[in-house]
């Protein structure tokens, strides 16, 4: 099986004008180059232009769409507007909102300063939601449906982590904004959606949560029950599709991409998978003859 196949049809994104938070790096850049590749165009939209000029010119070269860079810090809700309106001179009808931009890193809770904890509550949360806001009231005022926002989240957003509280906070929020706007939002045309990665290795998230050699001492792929990271168009495949028509009648769903990892974290008994084989054959004896007594 080659799960590093591009999984939908030509021109499956042919028209859709889409928005990547984020997307001069990282899952974004991925996700942005697979639109284009099935004929979107694309804004992609971080703090650093120049970063985001390159990429969009290697993306354009690579693939013959159309990519615009645009900076955008997307914690102050003028700038978003501001970017917004560059969007539309740009493309037109903005389609698909894909809020994939975040901060991260680990500390101890107790070492975080008051600003530490809002940098991350306020890119990926209030981020996210002046990105949604600003474009949503937009395409309810401009009367535009059919339209889509897809939100990047984390498996943590739902069993919380320690070591990265600001982050699972905001996550959180994030996961509850869009199962709420999906319901709220139905009758204008808007969908939403979120996808939750499981370790997709990224230079911005390995460096920060990973730093020195924790990368070597905490291999993440032995966690994942099918023992291994994820390869970054496993997940633009499913973005690919969440921002598709295809899937239509998908709303308010949030999708795990993880190889099983949090659900191995979470099952009480899943430790017994250290026990060696030949150990079972003692261990039925033991709790047959229980039955007994
Ligand atoms: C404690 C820290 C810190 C650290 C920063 N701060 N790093 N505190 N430990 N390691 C504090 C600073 O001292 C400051 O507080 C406050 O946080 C803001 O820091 P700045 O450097 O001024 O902020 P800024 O320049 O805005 O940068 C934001 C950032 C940075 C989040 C700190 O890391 C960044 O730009 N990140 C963007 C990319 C990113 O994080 N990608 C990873 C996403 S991974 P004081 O009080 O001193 O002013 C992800 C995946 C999750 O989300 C799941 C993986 C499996
Ligand atoms: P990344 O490359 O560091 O991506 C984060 C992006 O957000 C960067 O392009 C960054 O660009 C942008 N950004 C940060 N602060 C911003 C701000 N204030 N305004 C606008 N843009 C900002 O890391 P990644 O791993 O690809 O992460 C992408 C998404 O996947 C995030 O939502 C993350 O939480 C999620 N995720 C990743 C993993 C993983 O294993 N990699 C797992 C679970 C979830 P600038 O620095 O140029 O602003």
């Amino acid at each position: 099986m080659d799960f590093k196949a591009k999984m939908l049809r030509d021109d499956a994104l042919k028209g859709k004008n889409i928005v990547v938070t984020g997307g001069g790096s990282g899952l974004g850049l991925s996700m942005t180059r697979y639109f284009l590749e099935l004929g979107a165009s694309v804004v992609i939209t971080s703090r650093n232009l120049e970063k985001l000029q390159k990429a969009a010119a290697e993306l354009e070269e690579e693939t013959g769409g159309k990519c615009v860079p645009l900076q955008c810090d997307v914690r102050h809700y003028e700038e978003v507007e501001k970017m917004l309106e560059q969007a539309h001179a740009s493309l037109g009808e903005i389609h698909v909102l894909l809020n994939n931009a975040a901060g991260n890193f680990i500390s101890p809770t107790e070492r975080l300063s008051s600003n530490a904890f809002d940098t991350i509550i306020d890119i990926v949360l209030k981020g996210t939601k002046n990105c949604t806001l600003a474009l949503g009231k937009y395409w309810i005022d401009k009367k535009q449906s059919e339209r889509t926002v897809l939100n990047i989240v984390t498996t943590y957003a739902w069993t919380g982590s320690a070591y990265v509280v600001p982050s699972a906070t905001a996550k959180a929020g994030v996961l509850a904004m869009t199962r709420s706007l999906a319901v709220e939002w139905a009758k204008y045309g808007i969908r939403f959606n979120a996808i939750a990665p499981g370790p997709f290795p990224t230079k911005g998230a390995w460096d920060r949560l990973l730093p020195g050699d924790l990368k070597e001492k905490f291999d993440l792929a032995k966690k994942v029950p099918l023992k291994r990271v994820g390869d970054h168009q496993e997940l633009a495949n499913l973005a690919a599709y969440l921002v598709s028509d295809f899937s239509h009648y998908l709303n308010g769903e949030v999708i795990t991409i993880d190889g099983g990892e949090w659900l191995k974290g979470a099952g009480q008994f899943n430790l017994l998978e250290m026990v060696p084989e030949e150990m079972w054959d003692m261990l039925e004896m033991m709790i047959k003859s229980k039955k007994q007594s």
